[in-house]
């Protein structure tokens, strides 16, 4: 596990706390148009993070071709019908560039300035030049308790929220599917327009918009 993270609950966990039975069972919520709508059909896809594949196989029921690369050999391999790569997203160097590289699921908010650079490294490595790349970023207020959803079999809760110095959270996240319930303590750094735009920069990238106004989704580029 890494520092400040860590993951309970049935079944394998990720280095970063992730249960892999939970995520396959996560939902899709309309990530997949959000993303298509944002490339050309028929897209090279380099997906980093890629879990079960939860995002991986609409994607590829799009038509678009994806690489999916995780840490995790439990996650790794349940991607279905494509190629896949265990790898540290901050090692993987490929001898190939992509249309889109897609980094969701908050990881740019690693609360670690050298480990982000290093993500962004990697994104910035294996994109073609005027290509994309697409990242969904943690908010301000995103994280805060009490905080319980539910949803059909489904409940969602935030707790023991701890703010930190830096724009740094800790929080613990429990979900709860069919009676069955992981918890994942998490450590997010959020980030100021400034401050991603900048580490963008350093690694050859341009912040470029948003897909959402709430700017949870960043679509960078080549400089
Ligand atoms: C919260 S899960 C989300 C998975 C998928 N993106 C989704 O939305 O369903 C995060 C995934 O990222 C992977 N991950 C986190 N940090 C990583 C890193 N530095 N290198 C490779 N994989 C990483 C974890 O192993 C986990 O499978």
């Amino acid at each position: 596990m890494r520092v400040g993270q860590g993951g309970d609950g049935p079944g394998p966990h990720t280095p970063d706390g992730s249960a892999v039975e939970l995520y396959e069972l996560a939902p899709v919520t309309g990530e997949d148009e959000l993303i298509n709508a944002a490339i050309e059909p028929a897209s090279r896809i380099l997906e980093l993070g890629c879990g079960t594949g939860r995002i991986t196989r609409p994607l590829l029921a799009l038509g678009h071709h994806v690489v999916a690369v995780d840490e995790s050999a439990e996650m790794v391999a349940r991607v279905p019908g494509t190629e896949t790569i265990r790898s540290t997203i901050g090692d993987l160097r490929l001898d190939r560039r992509f249309d889109l590289v897609l980094m969701m699921s908050f990881l740019v908010n690693v609360a670690d300035e050298a480990e982000r650079l290093r993500l962004l490294r990697t994104c910035a490595h294996h994109v073609r030049p005027g290509g994309t790349v697409l990242l969904q970023q943690q908010l301000p207020g995103m994280l805060h308790a009490p905080t319980v959803r539910e949803k059909g079999n489904r409940r969602f809760v935030v707790s023991d929220v701890e703010q930190r110095p830096g724009n740094i959270q800790a929080a613990t996240l429990t979900h709860t599917v069919d009676g069955r319930t992981w918890s994942q303590r998490i450590l997010t750094q959020n980030l100021t327009e400034e401050q991603l735009a900048s580490q963008l920069t350093q690694v050859g990238l341009t912040l470029a918009d948003y897909l959402t106004p709430d700017r949870t989704w960043v679509r960078a580029r080549t400089a």
